[in-house]
C-alpha cells in the first residue's frame, strides 16, 4: 500500500479504538512523538526521585521513612518501565540516558524546585503525584499499546503516592501552629510548579494537535489542569489551607475554579535549564550514572560469558 493508504488504514484503526503495537506500521511522526513523550516521562520519574530522596534519611519516624522509601523505589521502577516502553519503538536506553546526562533531554520542570522542609514530601505526594495521576490515567487510554499498559501499573502505584502525601498534609494542617505554617508554606511553593506540569496552554501546545489526532493524548493540557484545580481547591479548603492565587475564583456557570495567570516566563526558564535546581539535578544524575558504571560492566561481562553456555543449552 502507498503511504496515504497506509496512513488512512492506520487512522481508521485509531478511530476504531485499536491499540497500535510495536510491530505495526505507524507514521514516523507517531513514532517520534511517542519516543519524545515516553523518554521525557521516564527521565521525569528518575529525576523526580531526587527531591524526595534527599529526605529519606531525615524522616521524622520509621513509618514515614518506610513509606517514603517505598515511594521513591516505585519511581525508579516507573522509569525503567517507561525506558523499556521507549525501546519498543526502536530507541535505546543508552541514547535516551546519554541525551539526559548531556542536558539535551527534557524532563518535568516541577522537579527543578527544591524540597525545603519535610512537609514538602506531603505537598509533592498530594499535588505532584495527584497531577501525575490525572495525566497518567488519561495516558492509560493512549493508542500505543505498550505505553497504555505501562500506565495501568504505574497509576495503581501513584494512587498510593498521592494518598500518603494527602495523609501527611492533613495531619500537619491539623497539627501545631508550626506544622500548619510548614505545610501551608509547602503548598505555596509547589502549587504553581504543579500547574505547569500539564504543559503550556492549548494554544501554545505545539505537539498537542498530532497527539490528539492519533489519540496519544485524549485530553488537552488545559482540560487536565482544570480537572486538577477543581479537585484540589475544595479539598485544601476543607482543611483550611489556601492556594497562593489572589485571583482564584469560582465560576458559578461552569462550576470551575478559575486561576490567575501562570508565569510562563518562569516555566520556560526552568524548561530551558535555568530553574532553581536544574544544575544540581543533572549533576546528581551524572554522578549516579558514573557510580553505576561498574554494575553495567559486570552485567555486560556476565552476558558475554553466559552467552555460549546459553546457546549450547538452546542447541542441546
Ligand atoms: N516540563 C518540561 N517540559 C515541558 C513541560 C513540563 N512540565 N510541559 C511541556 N513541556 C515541553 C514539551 O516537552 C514540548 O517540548 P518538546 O517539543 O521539545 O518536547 C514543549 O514544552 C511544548 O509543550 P507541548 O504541550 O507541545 O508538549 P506535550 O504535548 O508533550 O505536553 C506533557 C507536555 C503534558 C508533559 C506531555 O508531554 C505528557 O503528558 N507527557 C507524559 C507524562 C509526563 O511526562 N509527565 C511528567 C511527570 S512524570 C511524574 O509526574 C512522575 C510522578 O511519579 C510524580
Amino acid at each position: 500500500m502507498i503511504d496515504d493508504e497506509r496512513l488512512n488504514a492506520f487512522e481508521a484503526r485509531i478511530d476504531a479504538g485499536e491499540k497500535i503495537e510495536p510491530g505495526d506500521w505507524m507514521p514516523d511522526e507517531y513514532r517520534r512523538q511517542l519516543i519524545r513523550m515516553i523518554s521525557q516521562h521516564a527521565h521525569s520519574e528518575v529525576v523526580g526521585m531526587l527531591p524526595e530522596g534527599a529526605w529519606i534519611t531525615r524522616a521524622p519516624n520509621l513509618r514515614q521513612k518506610l513509606v517514603l522509601l517505598a515511594k521513591v523505589q516505585d519511581e525508579a521502577g516507573h522509569g525503567q518501565y517507561l525506558y523499556h516502553a521507549a525501546e519498543t519503538l526502536g530507541a535505546t536506553r543508552e541514547e535516551l540516558i546519554e541525551a539526559l546526562l548531556a542536558g539535551r533531554a527534557k524532563y518535568a520542570s516541577v522537579f527543578n524546585y527544591p524540597s525545603l522542609t519535610w512537609a514538602d514530601m506531603g505537598a509533592i505526594g498530594w499535588l505532584v503525584d495527584g497531577a501525575a495521576i490525572l495525566n497518567q490515567t488519561m495516558l492509560a487510554r493512549c493508542s500505543y499499546g505498550p505505553y497504555s499498559r505501562a500506565m495501568v501499573r504505574i497509576c495503581a502505584e501513584e494512587s498510593f503516592h498521592k494518598k500518603q502525601g494527602q495523609e501527611m498534609v492533613i495531619r500537619y494542617a491539623r497539627g501545631t501552629p508550626a506544622q500548619r505554617a510548614m505545610v501551608q508554606d509547602a503548598i505555596n511553593r509547589w502549587w504553581w510548579p504543579t500547574l505547569m506540569m500539564f504543559g503550556p496552554h492549548d494554544s501554545d501546545s505545539t505537539n498537542s494537535p498530532a497527539l490528539l489526532r492519533w489519540r496519544i493524548k485524549t485530553k488537552t493540557n488545559d482540560a487536565l489542569r482544570q480537572e486538577f484545580v477543581n479537585e484540589l481547591v475544595p479539598d485544601l479548603q476543607a482543611i483550611d489551607l489556601s492556594v497562593p492565587d489572589a485571583q482564584l475564583r469560582r465560576d458559578a456557570a461552569s462550576g470551575n475554579w478559575l486561576i490567575g495567570p501562570i508565569n510562563w516566563d518562569e516555566f520556560w526558564a526552568v524548561v530551558r535549564g535555568n530553574g532553581p535546581c536544574n544544575r544540581e539535578r543533572l549533576e546528581a544524575r551524572r554522578r549516579a550514572h558514573a557510580e553505576g558504571q561498574w554494575v553495567r560492566e559486570a552485567l555486560a561481562a556476565y552476558a558475554t560469558r553466559a552467552a555460549p553456555r546459553e546457546q549450547a543449552a538452546v542447541a542441546g
